[in-house]
């Protein structure tokens, strides 16, 4: 029964997602995809490369005004500079003692490494100290850093003799999150509060006012949550209406019941100045509420995709500081399918479910409603002091009524949705899931866009953008994936700095700086750039390059909208196609040859044009050739396959040549002749050694041909590069006693032994570094 149940929902599941991953908003190919090599090709990049002994690297503080990064990770603490990861940075060792590291494997654990001091909070304290936690080996300590006036002090110390208890501020187990904001000397933290780690909290510590946290073991406000973001946000110009939201996944109070998921994205909050009750809930927030967060997808089969697994919240600051945007990255939960999606929130949706009706257990079968009765005064979840209750001073003056139906009613009936009611990215069908994410917001000519940087569980980031395609479908453009780590591991945390156009990435096992863009990488030609669509860069008449809007706008040319080179590139395609080398190459009577074009975009598709006298006209259908991603392979030629071949690309209906080659044909008599093994000019010329030319020239009478691989390109360009060798060697002989001489062959003798050389040793040697010997040329050095 249960199994039969299970591979239906499964089934359906399977359905949703091969539905969804087609309507709606179109997934896209990264553009442009570069390895962790060619990522430092580009010098874009500076992985942080000082290494000790540590693991678990975490970005836990970003200090824009001393421009430093502050990371924990197991027993260290370090401070980097943002302009430059590897410029002296400054290492604090924060080990555990012998005897508690003994003392902790003496309870058992420890097997994994976890009895040692992981450093999971770092919170600015005042002008010259920061306040850090760490796990302390199952039993979590505390203590201030003293990081001096200004960076260039070169300050970052533990202050000597002091340590305090973490009890409440950071978990015992390396294994569980935890959050914390630390808002005028008061700590709030989501934490798991004891050893066992089975009571998890809410918790307000240090600082003036009471000491605070959630109901203890009351599965109705936490049921084994994982805590994710946490943040003050006010919520009108009263202070006294300040909360904080909290951010965190949890285990399904109805899961097991089929139907419903079992886990469940939650956003939380409580008011910053809730003292607890005065009869009851003492020492608990009587200002706890809390909602879900729905991310899903309907497929056209009106199949619903959920995604609930909270793993990441951005909260993007806008003009009005009541009002942020909240980006959250869900996965599918517990599935055996590989699905991500962001999810965007606006505060007014969240404060309208707050403001909403309360969750009611209700009936024989309990099921949740809407509760309909009367609410008391003042609303649960309103600030004491606030906008609606200036007469009431403090939380311990809620009437007892009020308290105790909060107790019981912490959760909001309806859930919060998306802008839109639908994600703004999905990944579905994917092998990879996001595990982080950041966003820009990017001024560009025509306007302002959103770019989002996704970190993924095979250690690469993907820059995402997303725009309308028309009215009621959205297109998501992945404008490039880039691999940030030296060895491949899950991106952990990420922070962006847009001041300083830099990426943070960290892994379990380290740290790379990446600069948000890297033009350069895009192309050469106006067209290339405008075709990437990214909003950080433009054509600035000579290269792709970063745009800042404080740059003159006339002269740069961009249209992230509808990326139409034909509008924003005039004059300069046409530059381009001229540009654009007109490539010889040879090919032998009755053999096959290859003829190699590789638009820079997977996005485009690619046709191919013959021109013999004057006239251009499709491939012939009939002419037997094979299409591969790298070029085509033209069998058994003959002299009328001789003439000139356009590759033409075409990408967002933009055509464009990306290649042009002269295909000369070459006698087989003359080839035959040639490679006879009497009659060869390279044998005669060759020292006895016979380096280069280890094989049995018999075997070589009859031109080979080629197996049908889309890497043949290589052997098949080396040998007919030998073949035009021997031939030109020959004809120099010829010449000198001049005897058959064809026209055609005084020609190529003239000026093609040169270009094809070229061309055959940059196909043989630098066509695989294409793009590394771009980025090379057009110098895109960021933060260099
Ligand atoms: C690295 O640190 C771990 C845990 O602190 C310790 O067990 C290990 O011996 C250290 N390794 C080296 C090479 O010092
Ligand atoms: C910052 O706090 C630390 C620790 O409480 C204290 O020693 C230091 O004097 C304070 N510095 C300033 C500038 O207030």
């Amino acid at each position: 029964m249960d199994s039969a149940k299970t591979a239906t929902r499964a089934l359906l599941l399977l359905l949703g997602l091969c539905v969804c991953s087609t309507s709606g908003l179109q997934q896209s190919a990264p553009r442009i995809r570069l390895s962790f090599k060619e990522l430092l090709d580009t010098r874009a990049v500076r992985p942080f490369s000082f290494s000790f002994n540590t693991s678990d690297y975490r970005i836990l503080l970003m200090d824009q005004d001393q421009g430093r990064l502050y990371l924990g990770s197991r027993e260290y603490l370090v401070a980097l500079d943002m302009h430059n990861v590897n410029k002296e940075p400054l290492i604090i060792h924060w080990p555990t003692s012998d005897k508690r590291r003994g003392e902790c494997r003496m309870t058992g654990k420890g097997g994994q490494g976890e009895c040692a001091n992981f450093v999971r909070m770092i919170e600015p304290w005042n002008r010259t100290h920061l306040y850090t936690c760490g796990t302390g080996a199952y039993q979590p300590i505390c203590t201030f850093i003293n990081r001096g006036w200004k960076a260039e002090d070169y300050v970052f110390r533990l202050v000597p003799g002091f340590t305090e208890s973490g009890k409440g501020k950071c978990s015992y187990d390396p294994s569980q999150e935890n959050i914390a904001a630390l808002i005028d000397g008061n700590l709030y933290a989501g934490v798991h509060v004891d050893f066992m780690g089975t009571d998890a909290a809410l918790f307000r510590t240090m600082g003036g006012r009471t000491t605070v946290r959630t109901e203890q073991y009351d599965s109705k406000w936490l049921n084994e949550p994982v805590f994710i973001q946490i943040q003050q946000i006010p919520d009108s110009a009263e202070r006294n209406d300040d909360k904080l939201y909290f951010f965190f996944r949890e285990k399904s109070l109805d899961a097991g019941g089929g139907a419903s998921p079992s886990v469940l994205a939650r956003v939380g909050r409580v008011c910053l100045n809730d003292e607890g009750g005065q009869k009851s809930l003492v020492n608990r927030w009587t200002t706890f509420l809390k909602a879900r967060l729905v991310c899903s997808v309907i497929g056209d089969d009106g199949v619903e995709t959920l995604f609930d697994e909270l793993r990441d919240v951005f909260i993007q600051t806008t003009q009005d500081e009541r009002n942020p945007v909240v980006y959250a990255l869900f996965i599918t939960a517990g599935s055996v399918f590989k699905g991500s999606a962001v999810c965007v929130y606006s505060m007014a949706d969240i404060r309208n479910v707050f403001n909403g009706p309360f969750s009611h257990k209700h009936g024989h079968n309990y099921q949740w409603t809407a509760y309909t009765g009367k609410i008391p005064y003042p609303r649960p979840g309103t600030c004491p002091g606030g906008t609606f209750t200036p007469g009431i001073r403090t939380s311990k003056d809620f009437s007892d009524e009020a308290v105790n139906f909060m107790r019981a009613h912490p959760l909001m009936y309806h859930p919060v949705y998306p802008i839109h009611r639908r994600p703004l990215v999905v990944r579905t069908g994917v092998d990879y899931r996001f595990t982080a994410l950041v966003v820009d917001q990017v001024d560009a000519v025509d306007a302002r866009y959103e770019v989002l940087f996704l970190g993924t569980d095979r250690g690469t980031v993907q820059k995402v953008i997303v725009l309308p395609k028309d009215p009621s479908t959205m297109e998501e453009l992945t404008l490039e994936e880039v691999e940030v780590f030296r060895t491949r591991a899950a991106v952990k945390t990420m922070r962006i700095s847009s001041k300083r156009q830099q990426l943070y990435v960290s892994s379990e096992a380290g740290l790379t700086q990446v600069s948000l863009h890297r033009c350069g990488v895009y192309g050469r030609a106006c067209s290339d750039c405008c075709l990437a669509r990214d909003p950080y860069c433009a054509w600035d008449g000579e290269s792709c390059s970063a745009f800042t809007p404080a740059t003159k706008r006339r002269s740069r040319r961009q249209d992230v909208k509808h990326g139409d080179p034909l509008r924003q590139c005039r004059g300069f395609n046409a530059k381009v196609e001229n540009r654009l080398r007109e490539t010889v190459q040879f090919g032998v009577e009755g053999s096959s040859t290859f003829l190699e074009c590789q638009p820079r975009s997977p996005q485009a598709t690619v046709k191919w044009l013959y021109q013999r006298e004057g006239r251009r006209k499709a491939l012939n259908r009939d002419r037997e050739y094979l299409k591969t991603p790298h070029g085509i392979l033209l069998k058994s030629l003959s002299q009328s396959d001789a003439g000139l071949y356009h590759c033409l690309a075409t990408e967002n209906n933009f055509k464009h040549t990306v290649a042009r080659v002269l295909l000369r044909i070459l006698d087989r008599d003359i080839v035959l002749a040639l490679t006879s093994p009497d009659n060869d000019p390279m044998t005669s010329n060759s020292p006895p050694t016979g380096r280069g030319r280890q094989h049995d020239p018999k075997q070589q009478r009859v031109p080979p041909t080629p197996p049908f691989t889309d890497t043949l390109s290589q052997p098949e360009i080396r040998l007919i590069h030998q073949y035009c060798q021997s031939y030109w060697e020959q004809l120099r002989h010829k010449q000198q006693q001049p005897k058959r001489t064809s026209r055609r062959h005084t020609e190529s003798q003239e000026q093609e032994p040169k270009r094809t050389s070229r061309r055959h040793t940059e196909s043989q040697e630098q066509e695989p570094k294409r793009i590394s010997r771009r980025h090379t040329e057009n110098q895109e050095t960021q933060g260099g």
